[in-house]
This record gives C-alpha cells, structure tokens and sequence, in this order.
C-alpha cells in the first residue's frame, strides 16, 4: 500500500485529501487534529500499521504492518445530516457489511459498532467527533478490518472471537479494493441516513435479532433481554421477560448464556 497507489484506486470517489502512513500511533487521532483544523469533508487518513490503534471503551486494536485496513473518515455533516448523527455507527457498519456481502459473505452488525463473518468479529468501528460549542462540527469515522490471519489478536487480547477477511476470502483478498468499496459505500449511504428504510436496512442485518442477549451497558446495571431491533436515534430496542420494552443506547452486546 502506498500514496499513489491508493489514489488512483479511490480516484473516482469524490474524497477529500489524503494522507497515507506506513505507520502511524493511530489514524482517528491523527483525523481528530486535522479535523480541528483545515481538513474538508470526506477526508482519509490510512495507514499500513498503528503502533497505538484504539478502540471502543479505551481498548487497544491491533494493526500490525501488512495485514489490516486502519483508516479513519473525516465528516463534515451537513444541516440536513446533523439530526440524525447518532445513525453515523450504523451508516458506517452497514457500509463495511455491504461490502462483504458483495462478495458473497454472511455479514452481521453486532450492535453497535462491530462487524461480524459467521459470528465473529472481522472489524470495528471507533466515530468520534469534534465539537464547537455544543454543535458537532466534524465526525470522524475509524474503522479497522481484519484482513489477513495476522491481524487477528491472540484470543487473550480479545472480549469476542475474532476472524480475518482471509479465512474466508483466501489470501488473493484485496484489502484497497475493499476500502474502495467500504468509503463509496458509506458516500451512497449518506443521502439516505434520515429516511425509515436506513433504519431497516440496518436491523436487516442486525446480530442476535430475536435472541436473548446480555448487555454491558458499562455502569455496573448489566441488561438482559430479547433483541427486537433498533430505535429511530440508533438505539436497541429489548423486551424483558413480561414484554416491557428497554432501550439501550450503549454496551457490548452478547448472546446470553444458556440457563
Ligand atoms: C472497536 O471495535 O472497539 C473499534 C475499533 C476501531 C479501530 C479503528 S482502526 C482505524 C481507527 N484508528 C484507531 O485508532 N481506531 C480506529
């Protein structure tokens, strides 16, 4: 991977710059700074390897050199956009999922943020934004993919079990034409981020629909209940075990054990 290769592959996409690193500590913190400054709408910073990649809930993601896709989207959102920023997850992980099922893959959004290939995680997406007063003023969307073996942590680095792109694709899988397919994605998708079909587009694919799940919503109140689907704002949607329903608007997602 390298800068002029990358730009002649997206050059039909309509993006911002791009800054391309063999190794950087990690793409979203590197767009955050340039998001606070000059950086335009659609925005990309890839890099072959971060050396301090990060994850949701102040995780490390691992990105080791020639193995990964590690980029991170700059958003400028737009009036029309700003109602609906909450959606920028699902946008996001519809996109990547698209992507594999283009090629032929099964392909799940484990609420929120993650995407998974036959029940186990393949990628994750970190959105972080910056703020001017109390308005957002830039997004900045991260995503990382397992592309090959060697992006998969060691079982002991991981809360779900995780896979590669390779163990289903074979080693030929191409990971700058995923991304291709990954930013053209999310651009088509944005037109729509504020209509009803996104939304069920996005519980189309939805993990767990159905099942009864375990959330750790971080503030020691784990919930637990059937999955239905989401709310309008991006939120999950349960019902407990006398029909009320729950809202859940953030967690980790797992499927409940067996009692
Ligand atoms: C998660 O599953 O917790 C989210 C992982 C997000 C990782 C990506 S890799 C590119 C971007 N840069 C980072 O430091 N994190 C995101």
């Amino acid at each position: 991977m390298n800068q002029n290769e990358l730009k002649k592959t997206l050059s039909k996409l309509p993006l911002g710059e791009i800054r391309y690193y063999d190794s950087i500590a990690s793409t979203n913190t590197e767009a955050l700074a340039w998001a606070t400054s000059d950086a335009e709408d659609l925005s990309l910073v890839i890099a072959d390897e971060q050396t301090a990649g990060r994850g949701r809930l102040d995780r490390k993601w691992f990105t080791p050199p020639g193995s990964a896709l590690a980029f991170s989207l700059i958003l400028r959102p737009r009036a029309d956009e700003k109602p609906y920023l909450t959606r920028m997850v699902g946008l996001a992980a519809l996109a990547v999922a698209d992507s594999l099922q283009t090629r032929g893959l099964f392909a799940q959004i484990k609420w929120p943020n993650d995407v998974l290939l036959n029940g186990r995680k393949v990628a994750g997406i970190l959105v972080e934004s910056v703020w001017s007063g109390d308005e957002v003023n830039c997004l900045v969307i991260g995503i990382g993919i397992n592309i090959l073996k060697g992006a998969v942590p060691p079982p002991e680095f991981v809360q779900f079990p995780a896979a590669s792109l390779e163990e289903s694709l074979g080693p030929e899988v191409q990971r700058e034409e995923i991304l291709h397919d990954i930013l053209a994605g999310i651009i088509a998708l944005r037109p729509h981020i504020g209509t009803d079909s996104f939304i069920t587009s996005w519980e189309k694919v939805l993990a767990f629909r159905g099942e009864q799940v375990h959330i750790e919503e971080g503030n020691g109140n784990p919930v637990t209940g059937k999955l239905l689907g989401l709310k309008s704002d991006g939120s999950l949607r349960l019902s407990d075990e006398l029909g009320n329903s729950i809202t859940v608007r953030f967690g980790d997602v797992r499927l409940r054990p067996h009692q």
